[in-house]
Formats: structure tokens, C-alpha cells, sequence
């Protein structure tokens, strides 16, 4: 036991939540963040379109308005009492963020600029509000390296490219977490009263997805390993717009801008899927269109895709259809040189990676996987929860995507991620902190690093003949293919025996790289196992689902089922097999009711 480290609260990951509970709980313990990326590469850095908050920057908009959209976007499976919690404390979090120096665009007033996002309206009009606050289409990356900023100002300690490989636990309590160095191959414990999850999300069991390399599920996997639940793992959001075969996000924000989607005909098709807000309907709703599009044989050219078209002349025309304005009444246009002002990264990207210039040229878009809204059970305040009466395990808590606290419920609407993790990431990082300051470090196992080393140790010393990157390549597949925008039980039994094979096939996995030092085979190889484990919770629990809601749509139980299924799965892995319970959903104030856009 070389490398033992002790610090009152140890977070893992360092995206948004990650930074934001550090900067909470550093105010109040002694604080550590361990991440597998160097901080300022976490994938909250490619969070385009703003984050969502009723500042009313330019027209009426309240908190119990955006509650109200989260709640129908949700397809009524969020519990009501966290979203209204987050969504009151929108606006103050986003300020917040203003204060500590984030560079958020500026109406000509000098307020916090604003756009449109899917499925946030003026609930009086039903007419799409602008509630996303933003900063060009680079709101992630501006929130990142602000919470940054302000984690090292706060001296929080971070140690950098250091994998999580291992829970501890103490008599059903906390322990800490057991590392491992990547450039030094050396395994590290820490030793710790509270342990903050925010390890993100697992988009890359996927083979088109928006997410980075590093969203492979580590953090649940760790925790299913060690008895803790998942919770609603069946719903997984496909984002309307990723680049063509390469997934990279095209925020809404172009939408918000007055993008429209064009199909392979030349159709405005979202008018006959969502007549009142259109291309602005809330994700689900938008990817099942182009799905149905495409199979309709409206695909552009006979191929997978369609077009998102943001050229001046095209959003002018059909701004002027909608009968659109500006504030002051006027007719709402815009200008090239406005789109670059607006998108440039995107814009960027299209030029760069497809040599299409979105300014004089339609894009070629599907969706990506992109949001789990399911993951590890927490209360508002960030603490695990460990089964159906919701009771906390002692010094565990998460935030962020990998966390299901549940306020995304079925379907997340856009811009409500980056609020959930600065709002959640700060209750988890104060409630954290509160319990360090009266808990006692629990002892450590004898021989806290015998679980990974042991992990570690298989994969490095393995006989097998296997190869992880088949392996990765088929699950994506699999994945993509049978338990994607459209499911079947025919398609997911077939996925499960599929993923149970892979699972087999991992045991006799060879890693050729037998070296220490930024061992990164080995790494994704040890990714590649939590990612079958996570696939086949999603399998299991999207099978077991019968009806259709929000981001889980089965073409066998097409219709949303209230009666029997509003209510939230909880997941265990137990003896080799995956165990479903179910607990309730929170309902105050909203009742549910089909949904229309
Ligand atoms: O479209 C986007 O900019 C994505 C935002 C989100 O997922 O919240």
C-alpha cells in the first residue's frame, strides 16, 4: 500500500458536477478530484447551446414555466419536487456563473443573452421562449474552464489522469475509492468520509454517438459491482442532430436560430409531427420523426440522413412562413455573418470534418446518441439511494449525467443538462462536506486494492486470444441497431444473447501492451468491460418496459402506459444476473397527460 491518500471528500470526474461539488465541498472539507482526463477536457466542454434558466432576458418567462416543459418533457416519469427545485434555482446558478466570470453572450442591453431550445414555451402561448443562456455555441466549454478557474482558486487538489477502478466500503459505509495513475501504472487509494460520483455518461456503447472517448460507464459499473443500483437505464436520448456518421453534435441552438429540417423531397417535415412549435419539439419527438422519415423512404439520396438547413435565405423564408419577429414586432432574419457571430464552432466543424459550409450549404444530420437520463439513484441533494424507499448509503453521492436524481425523467429537453449539474453538483458538493464534517473515516479493508488489482491483473495477464476492439465494435452495433431510437422485444432478446456472448468472449480478452506506464490498452479494455455491463442494464430494462415514453420507444407497445408503468425501474446486477425493482415517481402538481407539441 504505497500511495494512500486521505482527504474528507474525494470526487470523481472532473466535468461540470465534478468541478461544481469540488468548488462547494472544498468551502467546507478537505477536497480531492481525481479524473481520468485532464480537467479541462471533460466532455461538458462540448455542451453547445446554452444552459436554461427563466431570466425573462427578453420576454415573460418564469420557473413554474420551465418546470411545467421539464415535466411534459419527462413524458411525466421526472419527480416533480427536483424539478421544480432545480428549475427555482435556475436562475440564481446561472448568475452565479456570470459572477465567477463566465462569458455569456449579451442582449444589446448588456443582460444575458438567450435562445430558444426544443420543448421550452411560454406555457400561455404554447409559442417556443427563449430560456437558454449562452455563450456562442460554446456554453460547456465556457462553463468548464470558469468552475475551473474557481476550483483552483479554491485550492481544491486535483490529481489528473488518475482511472477510478474501485469502491471501498466499510460496514455498508464509505471508505473511499481505490486509482490508478496512468503514467506510472501504480494503483492509489483514498481514503475518504464522502465520495462524490460525476464520472458522466456511457453514449459510447453506441456506434453513432455525440459523446467523447471517455463516456464508457465507469462509474456505474463500479458502483454495480459493489450491490449499488441503476435507475431508469432503459431511457437513452438520441439527439436529432449529429453529423452523418460521425455523430459530432449540431447544437439545437441552430434550430433555435431558425434552422429547419429539410428531408430527402425537399419537405419542412417537423410541421406534420409537431404543428404548433415544429423543428422546436422536444428531442424524442424529433428523432422518431427523422427515423419515420427515413424509413419512409425520405432519406436524402436513399442514405441514413437529412438535411438541417440554416443558410440565411432558408431561415428568412420560413421565419417569415411562421409569421416569426423580433421583440419589437419586426420581421425576424438573419445574415451570414450574424450564424457565424452565433454558431462558429459549429459551423467549423461542418467545414472542417464534412467540407460543407452550413452558411451557403444544407448539413447532412441523423441522430446521436447523446444523454443517458438514467443512472446512479439520488435525492436532490445528491445522495445515493439505494432501493425503493429511497434510503441513502452513508458518504456516497453523484451528480451530473450520471446520476438520475430524477428530473430528465423519460426525456431530457436540451439546455436542462448543463443546469442539472451545476445546481446538482453544488447540493452534492454541500451535502458532502455537511457529512464529512461529523462522520468519522471509516477503516480501510485490509487490502483496499486487492479489487482492482485484481480486475487490472486479469485483463494484463490473460491467455485469451480475444480481441477488445472486435468485441467493442460488435456491442456498438448490437447497441445501435436493437436497442436504439426504435426497440422490439424480437430486437432486444437478440441484443441481450448478443451482449451475454461479448460478455463470454471479454473473459479471454488479450491485451499485447503488458507495460505500465500510460497503459492505455489495458485502459480500454477495462472500459470496454463496464461498458458491456452497462449495455446489458439498458437491454434488460428497456425489454422489461412494456409501453413506449419519452426516450423508450417500442414499436411492439407503441402507446405510453400510466397504469402499469409510471413508475421508475431501479436495476441491480445480483449473482451474475440483472434484478428489477420499481419505485415511485413524484407527482405534485402535474398530472399526466398525453402530450402534445
Ligand atoms: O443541442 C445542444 O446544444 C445540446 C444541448 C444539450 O444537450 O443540452
Amino acid at each position: 500500500m504505497a500511495n494512500v491518500h486521505q482527504f474528507e471528500v474525494v470526487v470523481v470526474g472532473a466535468g461540470g458536477a465534478g468541478l461544481m461539488a469540488a468548488l462547494y465541498a472544498s468551502r467546507g472539507a478537505k477536497t480531492a478530484v481525481i479524473s481520468k482526463l485532464y480537467p479541462t477536457r471533460s466532455h461538458t466542454g462540448t455542451a453547445q447551446g446554452g444552459i436554461s434558466a427563466a431570466l425573462g432576458n427578453y420576454e415573460e418567462d418564469k420557473p413554474e414555466w420551465h418546470t411545467y416543459d421539464t415535466v411534459k418533457g419527462s413524458d411525466y416519469l421526472g419527480d416533480q419536487d427536483a424539478i421544480e427545485f432545480m428549475c427555482e434555482e435556475a436562475i440564481e446558478a446561472v448568475i452565479e456563473l456570470e459572477h465567477m466570470g463566465l462569458p455569456f453572450d449579451r442582449t444589446p442591453e448588456g443582460r444575458i443573452a438567450q435562445r430558444p431550445f426544443g420543448g421550452h414555451t411560454n406555457n400561455e402561448t404554447g409559442k417556443p421562449v427563449r430560456r437558454a443562456a449562452h455563450a456562442a455555441d460554446r456554453t460547456g466549454h465556457m462553463i468548464l474552464q470558469t468552475l475551473y478557474q474557481q476550483c483552483l482558486k479554491n485550492k481544491v487538489n486535483f490529481f489528473d489522469e488518475f482511472q477510478i477502478l474501485d469502491f471501498l466500503v466499510t460496514d455498508g459505509k464509505t471508505a473511499g475509492v481505490v486509482a490508478v495513475e496512468l503514467a506510472t501504472g501504480e494503483l492509489h487509494t483514498f481514503h475518504a468520509k464522502a465520495v462524490i460520483f460525476a464520472t458522466g455518461g456511457h453514449g459510447r456503447i453506441f456506434e453513432v454517438t455525440s459523446n467523447c472517448y471517455a463516456y464508457t460507464g465507469d462509474g456505474l459499473a463500479v458502483l454495480l459491482r459493489q450491490g449499488i443500483p441503476l435507475e431508469d437505464m432503459e431511457f437513452f436520448q438520441f439527439h436529432p442532430t449529429g453529423i452523418f456518421k460521425l455523430g459530432i453534435l449540431i447544437t439545437e441552438g441552430v434550430r433555435g436560430e431558425g434552422g429547419v429540417l429539410i428531408n430527402g423531397v425537399g419537405d419542412r417535415f417537423m410541421t406534420k409531427y409537431a404543428p404548433s412549435v415544429k423543428d422546436l419539439a422536444s428531442r424524442d419527438v424529433v428523432s422518431r420523426a427523422i427515423y419515420t422519415e427515413i424509413r419512409e423512404g425520405r432519406g436524402v439520396n436513399g442514405k441514413n440522413y437529412i438535411h438541417l438547413d440554416v443558410r440565411p435565405e432558408s431561415v428568412n423564408k420560413y421565419a417569415a412562413i411562421d409569421g416569426r419577429t423580433n421583440l419589437d414586432g419586426s420581421a425576424y432574419t438573419i445574415t451570414g455573418t450574424q450564424l457565424l457571430a452565433k454558431l462558429p464552432d459549429i459551423i467549423d466543424f461542418c467545414r472542417v470534418y464534412l467540407g460543407v459550409d452550413p452558411v451557403t450549404q444544407m448539413m447532412p444530420i441523423q441522430p446521436t446518441a447523446h444523454y443517458s437520463m438514467g443512472g446512479i439513484p439520488t435525492n436532490k441533494f445528491g445522495e445515493v439511494v439505494i432501493d425503493s424507499n429511497n434510503t441513502p448509503f452513508p458518504g456516497l453521492y453523484a451528480a451530473g449525467e450520471c446520476a438520475c436524481v430524477s428530473v430528465h425523467g423519460a426525456n431530457r429537453l436540451g439546455t436542462n443538462s448543463l443546469l442539472d449539474l451545476v445546481v446538482f453538483g453544488k447540493h452534492a458538493g454541500l451535502k458532502a462536506a455537511e457529512f464529512a464534517q461529523q462522520a468519522d473515516y471509516q477503516k480501510l479493508p485490509s487490502n483496499p486494492e486487492a479489487g482492482a488489482l485484481f480486475q487490472v491483473e486479469a485483463l494484463r495477464t490473460g491467455s485469451g486470444q480475444e480481441n477488445a476492439f472486435e468485441i467493442n465494435a460488435e456491442m456498438k452495433t448490437i447497441m445501435f441497431d436493437d436497442v436504439g431510437v426504435y426497440r422490439t422485444e424480437k430486437g432486444m432478446k437478440e441484443a441481450l444473447e448478443k451482449v451475454w456472448a461479448l460478455q463470454e468472449r471479454f473473459k479471454h480478452v488479450k491485451v499485447t501492451d503488458t507495460g505500465k506506464i500510460f497503459n492505455t490498452e489495458l485502459l480500454s479494455a477495462w472500459e470496454l468491460g463496464n461498458m458491456l455491463e452497462v449495455a446489458e442494464v439498458i437491454t434488460e430494462s428497456a425489454l422489461n418496459r412494456q409501453e413506449s415514453r419519452g426516450g423508450h420507444s417500442r414499436e411492439d407497445y407503441p402507446q405510453r402506459d400510466d397504469k402499469n408503468w409510471l413508475k421508475h425501474t431501479l436495476a441491480w446486477k445480483k449473482d451474475g444476473k440483472v434484478v428489477i425493482d420499481y419505485k415511485p415517481v413524484t407527482i405534485t402538481k402535474y398530472q399526466p397527460k398525453a402530450r402534445v407539441y
